[in-house]
């Protein structure tokens, strides 16, 4: 029978990795049935639909998220799915309204560290530990786990960030690689015990290379308001001959993305 109490129709997320990611990180934090967990800035849910699987029938998960459009497209496919036992709100991960111990997990997929903590430097930018660990810290129950996933690799903004910058155009690299010895030293200091890692790879093949600039082109790669003006027709037809190499038999587009897994145990 499964859980298919749980979702009457298979919600929509952003898909490809991030829904791989997402079962990879619920799988990681060994949650159960019965159990109340906390998916800290939800997105679309590819993190919070894997938890609401699991914890069904019995527990539920609350999502919360800083962005008012995704609180508004995640409940409406909440409600459209027909998924009874989670909710999400709109809410600062760094302020949050729930009291002390209130979770027995607490997941948190794809956030970014990087303004609290240099991984280069591997020290704190400001305050040790940081504001949004130390709520998670705070709203989780002794003895449960805090698990997260990071980006180490994304292949395809590299290459775009490179490319970009081939044709003369100052660009963002769009995202900041974490790591191992960076999350030890930020889990020890939040006051985390058990501190273990996982890291996975997956080949994401874009269906085109049409689609594939698509979602390049989703990333704010320069400062102009509009893009437009810097990336134009003839940079996106000197990317599609640049391409070639990650070109697949069927005229897709593949690139590799690797994420850190890391997880760890409030005393
Ligand atoms: C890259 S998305 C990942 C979404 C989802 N966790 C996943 O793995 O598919 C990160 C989300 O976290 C939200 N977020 C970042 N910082 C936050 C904060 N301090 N409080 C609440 N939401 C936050 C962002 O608005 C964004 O929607």
């Amino acid at each position: 029978m499964g859980n298919s109490h749980v979702a009457k129709l298979v919600p929509i997320t952003w898909g490809g990795f991030w829904d791989i990611f997402g079962k990879i990180l619920v799988e990681f934090l060994k949650i159960e049935e019965g159990e109340y967990v906390l998916d800290f800035g939800t997105g679309a849910g590819s993190v919070l639909y894997p938890m609401a699987m699991k914890v069904a029938p019995s527990g539920s998960v609350v999502g919360i998220e800083k962005s008012e459009y995704w609180v508004k497209q995640t409940s409406e496919e909440i409600s459209r799915c027909g998924i009874e036992n989670a909710e999400i709100l709109l809410m600062d991960g760094r302020e949050m309204t729930f009291v002390d111990n209130s979770f027995d997990h607490v997941a948190a997929g794809f956030i970014g560290w990087d303004n609290y903590f240099d991984f280069r430097r591997l020290e704190y930018r400001k305050s040790d530990p940081d504001p949004m660990v130390s709520e998670i810290r705070r709203v989780l129950k002794s003895g449960g786990l805090f698990g997260l996933s990071t980006w180490l690799v994304q292949a395809d903004l590299d290459w775009m960030h490179q490319f970009l910058s081939g044709q003369s155009i100052a660009c963002n690299t769009n995202y900041s690689a974490e790591n191992e010895k960076g999350w030890r030293i930020i889990m020890e200091r939040g006051g985390f015990t058990d501190i273990e890692f996982l890291s996975h790879s997956v080949s994401y093949t874009y269906e085109s290379k049409e689609i594939w600039w698509k979602e390049m082109r989703d990333y704010d790669w320069t400062e102009e308001k509009n893009d437009n003006e810097l990336i134009t027709g003839e940079v996106k037809e000197q990317a599609f001959q640049e391409i070639q190499g990650y070109c697949i038999d069927k005229g897709g587009v593949q690139f590799t993305r690797e994420a850190l897994f890391v997880r760890g145990r409030k005393e």
